[in-house]
């Protein structure tokens, strides 16, 4: 019996849209406002979704403290409260909600082992979201 089990975490983290790739026009052109030299703040709504058995010792799917345990040391404390262009994942990559949420899943597919991950989905404001569930490339 294959059973879900998503929790939501939330974190504050400032960006700015800006390519390299681009020029400074182009990129004003692409990404509008979200462009601004000194960037802008969001309050991220980040839900894990694991999957498994539903382990008759324990009734659950995934120790939840294990999976608290590893978003908090490994996503929090390093995303929380920070300039998401200055980290080492946006070094090339410009830190939009979708390689936002990529980089997390990325981050949970290589480093938690308490349950199957699902997938991951990130809120960056109440009109807009993004999914996502393994299949792209996934940098070294
Ligand atoms: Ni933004």
């Amino acid at each position: 019996m294959k059973a879900y089990l998503t929790r939501r975490y939330m974190f504050s983290a400032s960006h700015r849209l800006h390519s390299k790739g681009m020029s400074d026009a182009e990129n004003r052109e692409t990404y509008g406002k979200c462009n601004n030299p000194h960037g802008h703040g969001h309050n991220y709504s980040l839900e894990v979704t694991v999957s498994g058995q539903v382990q008759s010792a324990t009734g659950m799917v995934c120790n939840r403290m294990e999976l608290d345990d590893f978003v908090g040391r490994e996503i929090l404390q390093k995303f929380d409260i920070q300039n998401l262009n200055l980290l080492p994942q946006f070094v090339d990559d410009v830190p939009t909600t979708e390689n936002l949420c990529i980089a997390l899943y990325d981050i949970l597919q290589r480093g938690f082992t308490g349950a199957h991950l699902e997938r991951v989905r990130l809120e960056e404001t109440m009109m807009n979201s993004f999914e996502y569930a393994g299949g792209a490339e996934i940098r070294p």
